[in-house]
């Protein structure tokens, strides 16, 4: 939190009156005053989304982006070129400083757990609900279904003799709201959340896998109720017969062992898995009792779109942005290229206003304009998925997805 406290003041009215234009360029200045330019910018941003035409809000703007200066700066048509050959890039470079991160990575707020000996996993109560998620009506019922409906009603578990053991895994094309999804549950549920990308075990725990992994478990069942969320599962649960190097295949056995309890006690452990490429996940894993359900995860529906949109543009000085039609021109676009097409978007407007020197807001054409550039990154993934929905449907893993590429007339 920041150390004045006119400004907390400030922000916290603010929150209540999202509105108020006056009070908002107020902040603003007091920020440019105290040096915060990141802030003074985002908040000029807001005010200008809301008053596009607002000539207070200009100046503000103007004057925020001028920030890290101790003493006056000239307007940015009006300063000397910056050395360097690329003087646009030489502007960008100089204005890196004050403008804000394009994005706020998802999660920043948590704090790894650093134990003893370099593990590295994160826990946490993530904020987000299901309601958070837009769209995937689907999911969300699959989820409930499966997990959440069960979990919330004990007394039904009984009759049905079902424990709460058992995992889930989430499939489906990178990018498309797996890991959104598994904290979403945790949070649902009021549990902790505990994840870790099997990729970074490989990586980190050379040798000392099999301890390291039974000790994630141990974290786990101490901060039950909680969800462990295994990314990446295709990395360690590799078909155990395709992998070659035999350590791999005993930190596959140890995965095995963790999760059918034999370890320790999993009550109240709830495990859900993610991977791109269910396929290669050893079919040892999805044993009953192990992550026994499966759920695909599709790129996002016109509903999801939209909201991904509305959340990556919210900071942002935006003008007139036509919603819809984003969201009619980005079918097969994942979450992440979706947050790629507004950051592209905003540099053609930031770029824009370095060269005249007059700060302009994101307009529809800058979206249009990075809809040529950024493509869907989820077809390749889709076409190898029709091979394995033709071929490899064993046992009807893959009904969702073949009922998807038939709705969708790719199969
Ligand atoms: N339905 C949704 N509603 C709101 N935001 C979403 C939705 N789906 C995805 N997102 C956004 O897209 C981003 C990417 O999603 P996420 O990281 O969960 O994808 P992933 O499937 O885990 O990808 P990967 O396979 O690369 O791990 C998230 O940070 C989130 O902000
Ligand atoms: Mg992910």
């Amino acid at each position: 939190m920041s150390a004045d406290p006119l400004i907390d003041s400030l922000l916290a009215a603010l929150d209540a009156r999202p509105d108020d234009l006056p009070l908002r360029l107020h902040l603003a200045g007091l920020l440019i005053d105290a040096g915060r330019g990141a802030e003074a910018i985002a908040q000029a941003g807001q005010a200008l989304a809301r008053d596009p035409g607002n000539a207070q809000a200009q100046a503000v703007m103007q004057r925020a982006l001028g920030v890290p200066a101790a003493e006056p700066v000239a307007p940015l048509a009006q300063r000397a070129v910056p050395a360097g050959d690329d003087p646009l890039a030489a502007y960008e470079q100089e204005l890196a400083d004050v403008v804000p991160p394009r994005f706020a990575r998802a999660g920043d707020e948590r704090e790894p757990v650093q134990g003893d000996d370099d593990r590295v996993y994160d826990v946490e109560s993530p904020p987000v609900r299901l309601a958070d998620v837009g769209g995937m009506a689907a999911v969300k019922e699959r989820l409930e279904l499966a997990f959440l409906g069960p979990l919330r009603n004990p007394e039904l578990r009984r009759m049905y003799g079902k424990s709460l053991r058992g995992g889930l895994m989430l499939y489906g094309p990178p990018g498309c709201g797996k890991t959104f999804l598994a904290r979403a549950v945790a949070g649902e549920m009021g549990a902790k959340f505990v994840s870790l990308s099997i990729v970074d075990v490989l990586d980190m725990w050379i040798g000392n896998s099999e301890r390291n992994l039974h000790e994630l478990f141990e974290a786990a069942r101490r901060s039950a109720p909680c969800v462990l969320f295994l990314d990446e599962i295709d990395a360690l649960g590799h078909k155990r017969s395709q992998v070659s190097s035999s350590s791999m295949r005993t930190l596959g056995n140890q995965l095995l062992a963790e999760l059918d309890g034999m370890e320790g006690d999993n009550e109240g452990v709830f495990v859900l898995a993610a991977t791109n490429t269910p396929w290669d996940v050893d079919p040892a894993l999805r044993r009953p009792g192990r992550l026994d359900r499966v759920v695909l995860v599709l790129p996002p529906d016109a509903e999801a779109r939209a909201a991904i949109l509305e959340y990556h543009l919210r900071e942002r000085p935006i003008a007139n942005i036509d919603l819809r039609r984003l969201v009619a021109a980005t079918e097969d676009y994942s979450g992440a290229d979706l947050a790629h097409l507004c950051e592209t978007a905003a540099e053609f407007a930031m770029a824009d206003s370095v060269r005249a020197g007059v700060v302009r807001m994101i307009e529809q054409r800058d979206l249009e304009r990075a809809l040529s550039e950024v493509r869907p990154s989820t077809r390749p993934w889709l076409s190898t998925a029709r091979n394995v929905a033709m071929f490899a449907n064993e046992g009807g893993v893959y009904d969702d997805l073949v009922a998807y590429l038939k709705r969708r007339k790719l199969l």
